[in-house]
């Protein structure tokens, strides 16, 4: 039996029972030789330890009082063992003394010294970020520990700087971004995501045992195969809307690495940063690498709990338009429509019928420039087909702009046929090891980006087209991972910098475009969802989750990257049945599915009936008076596609005023009742209007309460395969 309590009561119960909070920010408790950084309900405290050493002291929701954490002490080692320093929540252990657990830190002094111990140097702290220091015990190497909480997303970055103040070159074997620690407990549950091309983000949950989980790239980009993002929660208890989840995520597009492990004392830990897979980073006298940023966070509102802090994370602090944030435009892309086989009268026709249903952005995919027929050709030169577009692309554009839309074009900066013009001219340009083979993929080759002559190339390519046409949008995609990493040009010893050299240039690129060009926005696609990161997102608008655009396939790609990446960046393209994987669900169904992210249409448009644009317009305009619900608000999976044959999630704006719930229905069994949708999120006392697109809702009243809607719920008639429907709910008091 349920219960509601008034809301009068509720009220009166959350204010006895919250306790006075200290006010966000960074503190040093200087008696107690610990710094205490509060987001609006978390606490992250770390202190000196009596041996000097820096040590995290405790990570969860908001300590009222901090100072109970006492003065930093290391724990006990076991027998001759597992040593003190093994047991001790170091705050970034370097591999020396007596260590076994992941370190932070590895290096390689040019006289063979391995050995590292950190201790404590001095600290700084400026508003909400905070730096502490510690040198080796013996020799100039430092370390500067970064953190910068966000307070109103309970967000924490840590990274480092490690900085060769010696007289000798040290070379770094593993540069970690740094390590949380979870309370102790011996049952945490591990949530990540793992995938492959055309079925990106699927979700994988297990319990953590001793020993280690490694998840992680080896391909030069983030993958499609791993997701840089970790959840833990206690005794695999948590669920969507309760329970204590610890979450993280290593924002690097290239090579990263979290080592999840359970210590033989039971202690959680997380260790993230770079891969230390043929990492070699030589550091000169007075040169110095940063790490990349790792970011944490805690929450006791249960998974959804975590991935709405990330998500206005995201929006208001990472993406390029975080200081007034904005919604997408409708897009139109043209790759499974014509494929390679693009010209300016074919991309015109598609273009009209594209802005009379209503698409507000027109991008041209693969096949505009060389002699890009297939993907056998062309590839690196970025100079427009003049047998195709005639008029350079200046017709084209020109065309679309009076249709009412704005203009994007693909690229594929960083790659090359051998089949081309700037393979041809320069093939040293690519990555490789003399003499040995260079293996294609699609047909191409990797250019090596952490050259400055390529990267000074790729930069005037993009920019050159960019400044002679009207572009508001670059699609950057990238078709294959790195094979044969070799960078033949540098000695031996710095070859292996390749990886992460590599992964800055590309950024310095995407960065001096869009300085040169303001306003410019760039969608970050790597054959599908193989590079999506939260680094590439501070420079990318938008990100393609995969290239399966197959909509109930969809529905699990897409709840897995909200676990971990706002709507607003999620692409969803409607596109033609059957699908690639020979499925063929109703045109309003996939509409439905794309508009719980960032719509799109990828569809022939030349093969539709005078139905479907109709259906089409109604939904585009539909679409355009929600989506800044669905993009910037709050998202709430109610149910999930992986346990059933119904799916639903529900999106709340960011003032409470609208509400909109999908709902979708894989196979019905015959009679069998849709389950009752319960909302989230909605005023108790509020009124709602409650609206729908169709006939699917079976109730006749045009008003409910919040509390009716959170409480009672409301019954879909959803029948037969791949049925469909959106509700709103609009407050009217
Ligand atoms: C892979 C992308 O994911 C597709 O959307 C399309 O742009 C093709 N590349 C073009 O080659």
């Amino acid at each position: 039996m349920r219960f509601a309590l008034p809301a009068s009561l509720l009220c009166l119960l959350a204010c006895t029972a919250t306790p006075l909070m200290a006010a966000s920010g960074i503190r040093y408790l200087a008696s107690q030789k610990t710094w205490v950084i509060d987001t609006d309900n978390t606490t992250y405290a770390v202190g000196v330890n009596e041996r000097g050493e820096l040590q995290e002291l405790y990570w969860g929701a908001k300590l009222t009082r901090p100072e109970d954490l006492g003065t930093p002490h290391s724990s006990p080692g076991r027998a001759s063992f597992d040593s003190s320093e093994t047991n001790t929540n170091g705050e970034y252990p370097g591999w020396g003394g007596v260590f076994y657990a992941e370190p932070c830190l590895k290096l390689t002094r040019a006289d063979g010294d391995r050995d590292l111990v950190l201790h404590y140097l001095d600290y700084k702290i400026d508003g909400t970020n905070l730096q502490l220091r510690a040198k080796d015990i013996h020799d100039n190497i430092v370390v500067t520990l970064l953190y910068r909480a966000y307070p109103q997303e309970d967000i924490l970055r840590k990274f480092a700087r490690i900085e060769n103040g010696t007289r000798q070159v040290v070379t770094l074997e593993s540069a970690q971004s740094g390590v949380w620690y979870l309370p102790r407990n011996e049952n945490y549950r591990l949530t990540y995501a793992s995938g492959a091309w055309a079925t990106e983000d699927q979700l994988v949950q297990e319990p953590v045992h001793q020993g280690k989980v490694v998840l992680e790239s080896r391909r030069g980009n983030t993958s499609h195969q791993l997701y840089p993002w970790f959840a833990l929660d206690e005794n695999g208890q948590a669920t969507e809307e309760t329970g204590r989840v610890w979450f993280g995520e290593i924002a690097w597009s290239g090579n990263w690495k979290l080592v999840v492990e359970e210590t033989p004392a039971q202690q959680v830990r997380v260790v993230g940063g770079f891969n230390d897979f043929d990492f070699s980073y030589p550091l000169k006298p007075g040169e110095s690498l940063e790490t990349p940023a790792y970011y944490g966070g805690f929450t006791s509102e249960g998974f959804g709990g975590a991935s709405s802090q990330l998500h206005q994370f995201e929006i208001s602090e990472i993406l390029p338009d975080h200081a007034h944030p904005k919604v997408r435009p409708v897009l139109y892309n043209s790759w499974e429509a014509t494929e390679f086989n693009v010209n300016e009268a074919g991309q015109s026709v598609l273009a009209a019928k594209a802005a009379k249903i209503g698409i507000e952005r027109f991008v041209m995919d693969d096949g505009w420039f060389g002699a890009r027929n297939t993907d056998h050709a062309g590839l690196g030169d970025w100079v427009v087909n003049l047998k195709k577009f005639p008029h350079g692309l200046a017709g084209l554009i020109r065309t679309v702009n009076a249709d009412g839309m704005d203009f994007g074009l693909w690229f594929e900066p960083e790659m090359v046929n051998p089949d081309s013009d700037l393979y041809r001219k320069h093939p040293d340009w690519v990555m490789n090891f003399p003499g040995r083979p260079r293996s294609e993929e699609r047909n191409q080759l990797v250019l090596n980006m952490a050259r400055d002559d390529v990267k000074e190339y790729v930069f005037h390519a993009v920019d050159t087209v960019l400044s002679e046409n009207n572009i508001k949008f670059v699609k950057w995609d990238m078709n294959r991972h790195f094979s044969e990493p070799g960078w033949p040009d540098v000695p031996p010893a710095g070859q292996k910098e390749i990886w992460v050299k590599y992964v800055r240039n590309v950024y310095e690129i995407m960065d001096r475009l869009r300085q040169k060009h303001p306003g410019l926005e760039i969608e970050s696609c790597s054959g599908g969802g193989g590079r999506v990161d939260l680094e590439v997102l501070r420079r990318t608008d938008e990100v393609w989750p995969s290239d399966n655009t197959e909509a109930f396939d969809r529905l699990r790609i897409q709840e897995g990257f909200t676990y971990f990446y706002t709507p607003k960046v999620m692409m969803a393209w409607v596109t033609d049945v059957p699908n690639m994987n020979g499925r063929s669900t109703p045109l309003k169904y996939r509409f439905l599915v794309a508009m719980q992210g960032a719509l799109a249409v990828g569809s022939n448009l030349n093969k539709w009936s005078d139905q479907d644009f109709a259906l089409a317009t109604k939904m585009i305009a539909y679409y355009k008076t929600i989506r800044e619900t669905v993009q910037l608000g709050r998202l709430y999976r109610l149910y999930s596609p992986r346990t059933g044959e119904f799916t639903a999630n529900q999106y709340v704006s960011r003032d409470g005023k609208q509400a909109v719930a999908f709902a979708f229905l894989h196979s019905q069994q015959y009679l069998r009742p849709a389950p009752t949708v319960r909302l989230r999120g909605l005023g108790q006392d509020t009124i709602y209007r409650v609206t729908t697109i169709d006939d699917k809702l079976m109730h006749a009243q045009k008003t409910y309460s919040g509390s009716y809607l959170m409480n009672h719920g409301i019954d879909l008639r959803l029948t037969g395969d791949y049925d469909s429907t959106v509700v709103e709910f609009d407050a009217v008091n």
